[in-house]
């Protein structure tokens, strides 16, 4: 646990007003129908310990990136209608950010009521970090508790301007499980320590790959990003993804790597695709031997075997982004045996990234995961072994 930063239980919280930024940016469909409300559900512990308290509850969020424009389909309306069902209590909307509709409502609010604030990034105040922006939402709450951690990357108004203008300032129950969890894991491991690192772009998990080889004792690749190492060691990648700019970078890991005696582990076969649909030609061949017109788009049943060996020993597990399409059903085994390879773990498992999380979700594996994160940017920032700002803030 941090321990220069206080925790919602260690700050006096009744009767006053708590100003709570939480993430809701769940998914929501063109009309704004909700697809996927886990990041509701995980912020109810502290909105109910708030109600406990009799605090006047006023939430904060983000949905999407509007870009500082008034989009329907993020307006947080039907989420504040969620929260209501999970806490089994009114929660009032109200339709703006800031300003004087919004100061009347908080007036108006007596203990133990939630107020849900409009999306957070219909003012682009908020993804500026302006100081204008920020009073005008401290003005409105007593006492910051920031449970947002999944967007605590970002330097944005919410996260590390208001609190600087609030009296008391702490964490949420959400944040400080996410920040433990993490801490286990990356402080002191129990070892075998195993990474595993898939997903589409290099470049945005580079320097999260790059941290994580002067840790672990074993690093998986899989996914999409790894047809840049296999090209870095001289393979034939086909239409693959591939980002040129950084088979350096992925040379360059592969050498500090083997310095280091970190276990670098690759597909050693893939399937591949004439395209990248339902209706695709598919074949599983040797890394080696990705033919010139075809797509890579999963882990082969050889590369499934060979790291669920390397995971066989392993007592932290460390895992973000898919094997392969996995969105594409012909294309979702490897990421789906992965699902299950950690299910089966007697390590402890920390899983992160929204598309990770859909896996498991979708193998119906949850309960059988260490943890799940809510984290996707913020994962990768503290796998990059950087300090959130949003937690800086709140020193
Ligand atoms: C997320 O979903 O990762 C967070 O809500 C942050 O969203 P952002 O990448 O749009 O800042």
């Amino acid at each position: 646990m941090d321990s220069q930063i206080r925790y919602l239980d260690q700050i006096a919280i009744r009767g006053k007003r708590v100003l709570l930024r939480v993430d809701l940016n769940v998914p929501v469909d063109a009309d704004g129908n909700i697809l996927d409300d886990t990041r509701i559900r995980r912020i109810a512990p502290t909105v109910n310990y708030c109600l406990d308290e009799e605090a006047k509850v006023i939430i904060m969020s983000h949905m999407d990136r509007p870009g500082g424009k008034r989009v329907k389909r993020y307006s947080l309306r039907n989420v504040a209608k969620r929260l209501a069902r999970y806490i089994s209590r009114d929660v009032k909307f109200v339709s703006d950010c800031i300003g004087p509709g919004v100061e009347r409502a908080v007036r108006r609010m007596k203990e133990g009521e939630v107020l849900c604030l409009e999306n957070l990034r219909f003012y682009k105040g908020e993804t500026d970090n302006s100081t204008a922006f920020a009073k005008a939402l401290a003005s409105l709450g007593d006492v910051y508790i920031n449970d947002a951690f999944a967007v605590s990357h970002r330097e944005h108004a919410s996260i590390v301007s208001v609190p600087r203008f609030v009296k008391e300032r702490g964490a949420g129950f959400l944040m400080r499980k996410e920040i433990n969890y993490f801490k286990r894991a990356l402080d002191n491991p129990r070892r075998p320590f195993c990474a595993i690192i898939g997903g589409g772009k290099v470049a945005s998990k580079i320097r999260a790959i790059e941290h994580l080889v002067g840790m672990v004792d074993k690093l998986l690749i899989g996914g999409g990003m790894s047809f840049t190492f296999l090209r870095a060691m001289g393979f034939p990648t086909g239409q693959s993804l591939v980002e040129e700019k950084a088979v350096p970078l992925a040379r360059r890991i592969l050498t500090k790597a083997h310095r280091n005696n970190v276990k670098i582990y690759l597909p050693v076969d893939c399937v591949v695709a004439d395209k990248v649909h339902e209706s695709a030609k598919v074949e599983v061949v040797p890394s080696q031997e990705i033919p010139e017109k075809w797509y890579g788009v999963d882990i082969g049943p050889a590369t499934v075997t060979l790291f669920a060996e390397a995971l066989r020993d392993a007592r932290t597990i460390v895992w973000n982004g898919p094997m392969g399409i996995f969105e594409v059903e012909p294309f979702a085994r490897g990421t789906l045996a992965m699902v299950s390879t950690l299910a089966r773990s007697y390590a402890m498992t920390i899983v992160g990234g929204g598309d990770t999380d859909v896996a498991i979700h979708r193998a119906g594996e949850w309960a059988n995961i260490s943890y799940i994160s809510t984290g996707g940017g913020a994962f990768i920032h503290l796998l990059e072994g950087r300090e959130l700002p949003g937690i800086r803030a709140l020193r």
